[in-house]
C-alpha cells in the first residue's frame, strides 16, 4: 500500500499543469498547505503563496522564500488541419525525438481529449530518412478527429489549448524507485509541501513563505513575480535534480545518483550559489546525518536565479531530487532521496535565525 507521501507524489506526477495552466496542480496545492499556513495568496501571474509566520524571533524574524514550480512542459495547439489534425508549439525544452509517437491529453472545453503524436511508418522510408530525427515542426497530433469542424465542435478543442504529456505513476518492481512525468518539479513541490508540515510541527525563528511558481520552462517567469511580492532574505530553491547515472551520459555532463541524497547545484547557466549558504547546507547535511551530492551543469536554469535578483540581492540556493529522463513523459526518482531532501531543507530552515541570516547576508 503506498503511504500518504507516495500518493501525494502521485497525484502530483499525474496533475496536468503544462506552462500557463497550472491550476489542477495550484488546487492539489492549496489543499496541502490551506490547513498548515497562516496565509495564502495568489500572486497576478498565478503563483501560489503559502506563508508561516515566525514562531520565534518576533516580527522582524527574517523572511526565508522556499521554491518549487508546479508547471510542467507540454505543448499548445498552434492549428487544427482542414483534416481535423493538431499542429502545436511546444512549451519548454523538448528534444524533438522525445515527443514523437507519444500519447498526451489536449484540455480543451470539453474535457481531457486523447492523441498521438503521428509517426510516418517506416514502410514507405528510404535508408537515408530512417536514419534521420523527426523535426518536431513535421509533427502533428492525431486526435481522432475527421475533419476541423470535428475537432472543433465534437471535441471542443480550440487554437491556443494546451497538451500534457499522457503518463501514469507507478513503482518500479521491489524498489523504491519512482517512475512518472514531471518529477521536474513536482518533486519540488511535494517537497516544499512536506517542508512546511514539519515546520509547522516544530517551529522555526523566521518567516517562511512557501511559493509554488508558475511559468518556470519558459524563462523562471513565476518566480520572478512572486519573489518580488515575498521580498525574501534568503531563497531555497527546491528543483528536480539532474541524474547522470545511466548509460551514455558523463560525470562531466552530470553527477547525480538515485538514492545518493539529495544535492545542492553549484553551477548551472542562470545562478551561482551563496557560498556560506553552501556550506551552511553541507554543515547541516552532516550535522543530520544526510548524504549530499553536488552537481556542476554548463546548462538549466531554475528558479533560484530570479530569487537571488530580487530587490537588492538575495543569498539563494538550489536543492534537489535527483532525476533521471527530465523534460520527457517518464522520469525516476528515489523516494530516500525525496525524504532526505525534505529533513534537509526542514533542519536548514530552522537554523536560519535573524543572527545567522544577517551573517549570510554579509559581505567582507
Ligand atoms: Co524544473
Amino acid at each position: 500500500m503506498p503511504d500518504r507521501i507516495e500518493s501525494l507524489l502521485a497525484e502530483l506526477s499525474e496533475a496536468a499543469g503544462p506552462t500557463g495552466f497550472e491550476g489542477p496542480v495550484r488546487a492539489i496545492v492549496r489543499r496541502e498547505l490551506t490547513p498548515l499556513a497562516d496565509g495564502i495568496e495568489t500572486d497576478g501571474l498565478g503563483s501560489l503563496i503559502a506563508r508561516l509566520d515566525a514562531t520565534s524571533g518576533g516580527e522582524d524574524a527574517p523572511r526565508v522564500m522556499l521554491a518549487g514550480h508546479m508547471d510542467e512542459l507540454g505543448l499548445l495547439v498552434r492549428r487544427i488541419t482542414p483534416e481535423g489534425y493538431l499542429k502545436f508549439q511546444t512549451l519548454g525544452g523538448w528534444l524533438d525525438q522525445a515527443l514523437i509517437n507519444q500519447r498526451w491529453r489536449v484540455l480543451g472545453s470539453k474535457g481531457s481529449v486523447l492523441g498521438v503524436t503521428g509517426i510516418k511508418t517506416v514502410h514507405v522510408m528510404n535508408a537515408d530518412a530512417r536514419g534521420r530525427v523527426f523535426p518536431k515542426d513535421d509533427m502533428f497530433i492525431d486526435v481522432g478527429a475527421t475533419s476541423a469542424e470535428d475537432a472543433e465542435e465534437r471535441l471542443g478543442i480550440r487554437p491556443g489549448d494546451p497538451m500534457v504529456p499522457d503518463s501514469h505513476f507507478e513503482v518500479f518492481e521491489g524498489s523504491k524507485l519512482y517512475l512518472g512525468k514531471a518529477w521536474d518539479d513536482r518533486a519540488g513541490v511535494a517537497a516544499m509541501i512536506e517542508v512546511v508540515r514539519l515546520l509547522k510541527a516544530s517551529g522555526h525563528p523566521n518567516h517562511v513563505f512557501a511559493a509554488a511558481t508558475v511559468q518556470e520552462e519558459v524563462g523562471l517567469r513565476g518566480a520572478e513575480t512572486s519573489a518580488h511580492a515575498i521580498a525574501p532574505a534568503i531563497g531555497i530553491n527546491l528543483e528536480s535534480g539532474v541524474a547522470g547515472d545511466y548509460p551514455g551520459i558523463s560525470p562531466d555532463e552530470a553527477q547525480e545518483k538515485l538514492g545518493g541524497g539529495p544535492a545542492i547545484f553549484l553551477h548551472d547557466t542562470s545562478m551561482l550559489p551563496n557560498l556560506k549558504l553552501r556550506d551552511l547546507v553541507i554543515d547541516v547535511a552532516k550535522e543530520y546525518g544526510v548524504p549530499l551530492q553536488f552537481n556542476v551543469l554548463s546548462a538549466y536554469g531554475q528558479d533560484g536565479a530570479m530569487v537571488q535578483r530580487t530587490g537588492a540581492g538575495v543569498p539563494a540556493i538550489n536543492i534537489t531530487v535527483p532525476t533521471r529522463y527530465l523534460h520527457s513523459h517518464n522520469g525516476v526518482i528515489h523516494r530516500e532521496d525525496f525524504d532526505r531532501a525534505v529533513m534537509l531543507v526542514a533542519a536548514l530552515v530552522r537554523k536560519l535565525d535573524a543572527a545567522t541570516v544577517a551573517a549570510l547576508r554579509a559581505f567582507d
